[in-house]
């Protein structure tokens, strides 16, 4: 396995795991750090022995959001012409499934990249937030956009307005973490989840995926239509034809992920 600066990344059977790595500023993304990121998914992403991933900072943060020191200076027509954080949108792009295991801080750009994943794992002393403002900036790696969309408008307006923080629970029920747990256990109970979704058919779970994101961006009828077709497409896989014989013969199904 390659090996990075500012991630580690080790697999436990068919999970591939990725922890940001930069202890002495709270995990803050730096360009070189989300450059590491992308890497690292888009190899488990390539990587036949791999059919979920998971996402992890430290027990304090898992990330505080963009390098603070690293933009501070940056100008407009730079921001502009560079496409200033255009980049970290690569996590967007893998296409199997994504954990955020978040434990501590999970603020800015660290709020912005954990709901760039599939969904949220939270330890119970997590603490999410959109604190720009309080830098004289607002999100930038998509908060406006996807915390509107998992939370509503009202507490979306009062995090990225405020800066106020969400803990675990308050998040849990907001629908922005999908299930909480004791810090210390987060990561092993998230690599449990992730393996459970990769012991199923990889071509669903990831039309599965596919389908429930574009579900964000699609009108009911365009979505309904993909989802029809993706489920049709699902009957072209050996792994249908094993799920479904395997409960009519009352056993376990072997999924060979084709
Ligand atoms: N950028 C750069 N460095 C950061 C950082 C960040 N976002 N967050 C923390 N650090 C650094 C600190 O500067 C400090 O470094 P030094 O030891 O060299 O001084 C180190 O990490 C430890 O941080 P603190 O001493 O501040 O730790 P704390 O426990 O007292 O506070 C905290 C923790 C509340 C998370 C605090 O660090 C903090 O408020 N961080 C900034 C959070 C923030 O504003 N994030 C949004 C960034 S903007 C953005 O993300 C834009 C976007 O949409 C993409």
């Amino acid at each position: 396995t390659k090996t990075y600066e500012y991630v580690k990344v080790e697999q436990r059977g068919r999970v591939g795991i990725v922890t940001l790595h930069r202890p002495k500023a709270l995990n803050a993304l730096c360009s070189p750090l989300m450059k590491d990121l992308n890497d690292a998914l888009r190899a488990f992403d390539s990587d036949d022995s791999v059919g979920a991933m998971v996402v992890t900072g430290s027990e304090k943060a898992f990330a505080a959001g963009a390098d603070i020191k690293e933009m501070k200076d940056l100008e407009f027509v730079s921001n502009y012409t560079k496409n200033f954080l255009a980049d970290w949108t690569g996590i967007t792009s893998i296409r199997k499934p994504i954990i955020a295991a978040v434990n501590g801080f999970a603020l800015g750009g660290g709020c912005e990249v954990a709901m760039m994943c599939d969904m949220i794992y939270a330890g119970d002393k997590a603490k999410f937030g959109q604190p720009e403002i309080k830098l004289g900036t607002i999100p930038g790696a998509g908060g406006s956009q996807r915390l509107t969309s998992l939370v509503g408008k009202s507490k979306s307006m009062d995090m990225i307005l405020t800066g106020v923080m969400m803990d675990a629970v308050e998040a849990e029920r907001a629908g922005l973490v999908a299930r909480i747990f004791p810090a210390d256990k987060l990561l092993d109970e998230s690599v449990k989840a992730a393996s459970v979704i990769a012991s199923y058919s990889l071509p669903s779970v990831m039309m599965a995926k596919e389908a429930v994101n574009k579900s964000l961006e699609l009108s009911l009828a365009e979505g309904l239509h993909l989802e029809r077709r993706l489920f049709q497409a699902t009957f072209a896989t050996e792994d249908q034809k094993e799920g479904m014989a395997a409960f009519a013969e009352k056993r376990e199904p072997a999924f060979k992920h084709k």
